[in-house]
Parts: structure tokens; sequence; C-alpha cells
């Protein structure tokens, strides 16, 4: 379980945050991500803005193929040159829960090659996805999506987004929020 905690402190600077589609979030100047679960008793969490929580979970759509591709490229978060992130929240539409898995496979990576164009991207990219819809359907996203890279790769993984943006998948996207940090 990971939170994202919005404020006016905290270990990323917020560079910018922009309503990609859908209802903004509150602006907030500093975000901390931690590996934990907050309540609002808690310090940290009385300081918040906003908090968005998720967890990591078993992979879904990808194949064996493509999971083996991923694990010989892929690196871990936090490297020490990796001083940009952005946190992407997101939530699909209903017509998107409404498909069966096969449907929801189909589009993701056959019509709009994700893992397929993701995978240019690595190693500069690092990532880690979160499920907000596995602890309840009211969460405001159903994922929270962390990436982060030297600040010289910002470039490329803008092209990464537009790529993305204009698939058949994001079609079912309907609240997103780009938020992109730089270390404080
Ligand atoms: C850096 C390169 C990227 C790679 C290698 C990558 C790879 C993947 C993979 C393998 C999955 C499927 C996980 C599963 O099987 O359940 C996935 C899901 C997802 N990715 Fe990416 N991705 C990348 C970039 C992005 C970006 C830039 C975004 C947008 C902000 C994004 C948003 C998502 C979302 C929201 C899901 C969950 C989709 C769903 O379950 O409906 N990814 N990604």
């Amino acid at each position: 379980m990971f939170s994202f905690l919005g404020g006016n402190a905290g270990t990323w600077r917020v560079t910018s945050m922009t309503t990609i589609v859908g209802e903004p979030l509150p602006a907030v100047s500093h975000i901390s991500i931690v590996a934990e679960s907050f309540t609002g008793s808690d310090d940290l969490a009385r300081h918040a803005i906003w908090i968005l929580r998720g967890i990591t979970s078993n992979e879904r759509y990808v194949t064996r193929a493509e999971k083996e591709q991923l694990v010989a490229v892929q690196q871990d978060l936090g490297r020490k040159e990796s001083t940009s992130a952005a946190v992407i929240p997101i939530r699909k539409s209903l017509s998107w829960w409404a498909l069966t898995q096969d449907e929801r496979r189909d589009i993701l990576a056959g019509q709009s090659r994700h893992v397929r164009i993701g995978l240019q991207y690595l190693p500069a990219i690092a990532r880690r996805l979160h499920h907000c819809r596995d602890l309840s359907e009211k969460e405001p996203f159903d994922f929270v999506t962390l990436f982060d890279y030297a600040s010289d790769d910002e470039k490329a993984f803008n092209q990464l987004l537009q790529e993305l943006r204009t698939s058949p998948e994001w079609e079912y996207v309907d609240r997103e929020v780009d938020i992109r940090l730089a270390l404080s």
C-alpha cells in the first residue's frame, strides 16, 4: 500500500499540475510518497491537502513473453540520477469496467500497444502502478501511476505520453491529472 500526500511540504516539489481530463485536484506545492496507509490522525496526514492511496498488485494483461521483456530491461525507482518524477492519477469510465477481461486486454495491448510502446522507453523511465479500485470503487481514481527519470529524459517521457494518450485505450480515461515533480 502506498500513499501520495499532497500538501505544502514534502519530499518532491511540484513543478506543474495539469488536468488532462475530468475534475482537477486541488493545487499543492509538494508531494510525499510513502509505503503506508495513513489515517486522519497521523501527523503527516493532518498536514495533507489530499491523499491518494493505491496498492501494487498482480499483473492482469501481460503475456509471459512481455513479462520477460519487461523484467530484462526495467529498472527500480529511486536511482540517484532520477531527480524528476511524474505522478499521474487516472480513472477509467464505467464502459471500460463493463468490458470483459479479454476485451480490455484487446484494447490495451492489441489495439493500443501499451506494453510495446512502453518498452521502448525502458530503462530510462522507471515506473510503478498502484491500483486504487481494488481498495474501493469510491476512490477518486482507479490507478495512481508513478514514474521517475533523469531530467534529460523528460522529453522522451512526454513523447511516451503523447503516444499513449492518442491510443484507443485513452478514450476510456475520464479523469487524469498530470503532476510533474523535482526533488526538493
Ligand atoms: C514507461 C513505460 C511503460 C511501460 C513499460 C508500461 C507498462 C505497463 C504494463 C505492462 C501494464 C499492464 C500491467 C498488467 O498486466 O496489469 C500497464 C498498465 C498501465 N499503465 Fe503503463 N506502462 C508504461 C507507461 C505508462 C504511462 C506513461 C502511463 C500513463 C500515465 C501508464 C498508465 C498505465 C495504466 C493506467 C495502467 C493500468 C491499465 C489498466 O489496468 O486498465 N503507463 N503499463
